[in-house]
Formats: C-alpha cells, structure tokens, sequence
C-alpha cells in the first residue's frame, strides 16, 4: 500500500517520513556525484531508465583499462591472443549465470546483440508447424509480436490474453483458459513479459512454472525488468529469458542475451548454419553439423571485445545491490505516482490519466500517463515531449513499441484498426498524423516516465514541477 503523504506538502521531509527505508540506499546519492558525473554536471534530468540505464565512469575506466594492457584476438583458436578473447567470453558466460543465480548444468547463455535479436533466434528456431499455438499478452514488446509471424507461416496458431484496464494487469482466469488449451503432440509457447514496458505492471513469474506444467515452453522478456528486479532462475521456470545488457548497466550497448534452459533448447531448430555454428560444413557433401549448446545459436564473431564490459557492468550491480537498487526505485515510484495523481486541472478533473497500478503493488519504476487539458481532452503527447525537452529531461511518449498496451490504455478496438489499416491509401503507408484522423482524433501514444538506480528525489521534484506547468492547458 502507498503511504499517505499529504498533496499540499511536496518538501522531501515529507517523502522521506513516507518512505524511511529510502535513506538505506544513499549510497547511490553518493555514487551518482562520483561516478555518474555528466548527469548533474549537463542539467539533465534523466527519465528514461527503460529505455537505457546509464552507465558509471568506472565501467569505462575498468574496461578501457583491459583493453589498453591486453591483446584481444578473435576466439575460436588455440593461439595466444585467440585464447585469451575465449577465455573473457566463457568469464562473461559465467558472469552472467552467476547475477541470474542459473545453475551451469541447467541453463546455456547465448550473447545475441541485443533482447530482439534474442528473441529472433526464438521465432525463428521455434519448430511451429500446422496446429501448434503461439500464446502472448497484449502487454508484449514489437520484437516478441514479431515472433507471431514465424507462427503464421508456419501454419501455428497466435492468441493474444489482453490485460485489463485500469491497472492493465491479465485476468488470470483468461490465461489459464488458454493455458489449458493444449493439443497432444503439439508444440507450445508462451510469451509475456517480466515487467511491463508500458505500464510498470510485473507479471507474475509464478506463470512461468504454472505454463510449463501443463506442457508450454515459456519465453519470459525479462529487457524491462532485470534492471531494477533481482531475476532468480533457479527458482524460475520460465525455459527462454532475453535481456539486453544496456538496460541493467548502461555500457556497453550492442549486446543482450537469450538464457536457455538447455533442455529446451534441443527442441529449437536452427534455419541456416553459419561460421561458428557448425562442427562441420561441406560444399561438395552438401552437409553440415551444428554445435552443440550455446555455440550453435551464435553467427559468426561475437563482439567479443565488448564482452568483458559485461562482466564489469554485472560486479558494477552487484556491488551496489539489485535490492538496493529496488528498493530505491520503489520509494522514487511511489512517491512520483502520489504526487502526480494529487494534481488537479483547472475544472477540478486529475490533470493525468494513468495506465498502470496506482502504488508501488507489483509493479516497477515506469509511470504512463496522459495529462488532460481543461477541456477534459488528452493533450497531445507529442507537445509534452517538445516542453519536456526543451527543459532538457528525458522522458519517452508514443506507444514504446508496445501496440496492444497502447490500444488498451487509449481505448481503441480491433474493429477501428481494422477498417483504419483496410483504407486503400493505408496499404502500405502510414504517418502518425493519418493514424490520428484515422482513429478519429484519439490519443496515439502517452507519456512515459521511468526511473533507475541514480534516479533522486530531485529528477522527481523536476518532473512534477513540469507537470504543474499543464494545469490551465
Ligand atoms: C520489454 C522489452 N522487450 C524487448 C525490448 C527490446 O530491446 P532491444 O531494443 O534492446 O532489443 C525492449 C526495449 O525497450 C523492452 O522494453
């Protein structure tokens, strides 16, 4: 449960009395001014932890350091600089088993370039064939609605569960209907993510296990959650997890991960082979053999100079604390979402819609919303972003590449998308603009604030300042 603050009384004494347990987690204060030192230094106020974490100085110094005193070769050779680069990727292999507590015996890590490329390696390896299903939330990430049309062309089943309004949660009793819709020699999967992108909600991991039991491999997007959330995959029973490594430490970008859980991944089956996949390829015998593990699943180089800045970015969480980090984002999360629901236009109507959970139950450090203006109509997302910007903070409107989140948020049906998408000119092309007359001047997207482990009282206090600005809009 939130706890009361009153609205009038926005001083930080008041948080603090409201949240006691945020003064554990100053040492992030100090680690923002020491390590984080462009944030401050440039006025930013930094509101996007979702979409990017930030990353420490000492990431770059540490990993900058190993690349200026050691010679990196390619991997996959016996010689000396060769071995070296093999012997770092199997450290970040390590490293990363170790942060998700994943026994090495259980679970395979394969380095993709990031959570959609991940997820890719999922759809098309997948073996949908005719009359299997395909089962995913309308709370999902493009790159795992993406997979549905793997599904479609393999002549597979897609279902969507939707999430309800106002806390965009699923009705469980929706979902396991679906889930108990299994067809004997039939394969299975299902998809949701860990933490929500568009509304904060947290999805129980609870239906990993609970899916798995009734025969579904399970995929977990785990990009929108681990960077704030402890991920423990030794007690999850999730099959498929995919991250991106810049959202939990911010450097470097280019690289994510697919954690398998080896068992499943025999089921999955590789289109193509490439170099570094194979045992054995043959031009003349028309033959190949893939690797075993994780080998099989990774084209070509890895980047493996980028890869032992993950391992410095892991000991970077780690020697902070994900629960730390956690019960720092909850405290700024309450407090934002108390704050900005208090506000009131000038017609006495809340100056915001919210899309999500209204306290910090079950949910992370993303706030969605719409400020409405006092003739009660939304305002336009795209003009909160200008002002947001010219304020330099950095927060993110549209629909955050999750459509069926915003279709529920914003109210719109499948029947008017449907005869919107039919339109002759939209065959083939579409602007924001002509979706907005299309689908009758409704929103098109909210306004998305997130928070992460060096947000502060003040980027809050900003942000609600800012908020204040739409009232007599
Ligand atoms: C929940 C979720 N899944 C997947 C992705 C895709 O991540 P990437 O763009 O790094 O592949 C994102 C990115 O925002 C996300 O939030």
């Amino acid at each position: 449960m939130i706890p009361i603050v009153p609205a009038t009384d926005r001083t930080p004494t008041a948080f603090l009395e409201a949240y006691p347990s945020f003064a554990s987690t100053r040492a992030l204060d100090e680690l923002r001014a020491a390590e984080y030192p462009a944030l401050d230094r440039q006025g930013h106020t930094y509101l996007d932890f979702t979409a990017a974490s930030l990353y420490a100085t000492s990431q770059l110094d540490r990993h900058m350091a190993l690349l200026r005193t050691t010679v990196f070769g390619n991997p996959h050779s016996t010689n000396p600089t060769s071995s070296t680069a093999t012997e770092y990727v199997a450290r970040a292999r390590r490293a990363v088993l170790r942060f998700f507590n994943a026994p090495a015996d259980e679970w395979a890590v394969i380095f993709t370039a990031n959570a959609s490329h991940a997820l890719k390696l999922i759809g098309e390896s997948y073996p949908f064939g005719a009359g299997d299903r395909f089962l995913l939330t309308f709370d999902n990430h493009n790159s795992v609605n993406g997979i549905r049309e793997f599904a479609r062309s393999a002549g597979a089943t897609s279902t969507y569960v939707p999430v309800v309004l106002p806390d965009m949660r699923v009705d469980e009793r929706d979902l396991m209907r679906e889930l108990e819709d299994v067809r004997p020699g039939h394969h299975h999967l299902f998809s949701y993510p860990a933490q929500s992108n568009f509304s904060g909600v947290q999805h129980p991991l609870a239906w990993a296990a609970a899916a798995r039991a009734k025969g579904w491999h399970v995929l977990l997007d785990a990009a929108a959650f681990t960077a704030t959330s402890r991920l423990d995959l030794a007690r999850c029973g999730a099959d498929f997890v995919v991250q991106s490594f810049y959202k939990l430490f911010g450097y470097p970008t280019g690289v994510g991960c697919l954690l398998a859980r080896k068992t499943a991944l025999e089921t999955l089956r590789r289109p193509w082979f490439s170099g570094g996949t194979i045992t054995v390829a043959s031009v003349q015998g028309d033959k190949y053999y893939l690797a075993e593990g994780e080998s099989a699943f990774e084209d070509g180089t890895l980047d493996f100079l980028s890869l032992p800045a993950v391992e410095i970015g892991l000991q970077h969480i780690e020697s902070i604390g994900i629960d730390v980090i956690h019960e720092r984002v909850r405290c700024l999360t309450g407090w934002l979402l108390h704050e900005l629901l208090a506000l009131r236009q000038v017609n006495g109507a809340p100056l915001v819609r919210l899309y999500g959970p209204p306290n910090t139950d079950r949910r992370g450090g993303i706030v969605t919303f719409n400020f409405y203006g006092r003739d009660g109509r939304a305002i336009d997302h795209r003009l909160v972003e200008q002002r947001a910007n010219a304020a330099t903070m950095s927060l993110r409107t549209g629909c955050f590449c999750n459509p069926g989140g915003g279709e529920i948020a914003l109210g719109l049906t499948g029947t008017e998308l449907s005869s919107c998408f039919r339109q002759p000119e939209h065959q083939t092309h579409m602007t924001v603009d002509d979706f907005k007359l299309c689908i009758d001047g409704k929103s098109t997207g909210a306004v998305r604030v997130s928070l992460g482990l060096v947000s502060n009282e003040a980027d809050v206090g900003r942000f609600i300042a800012f908020a204040r600005g739409f009232i007599g809009q």
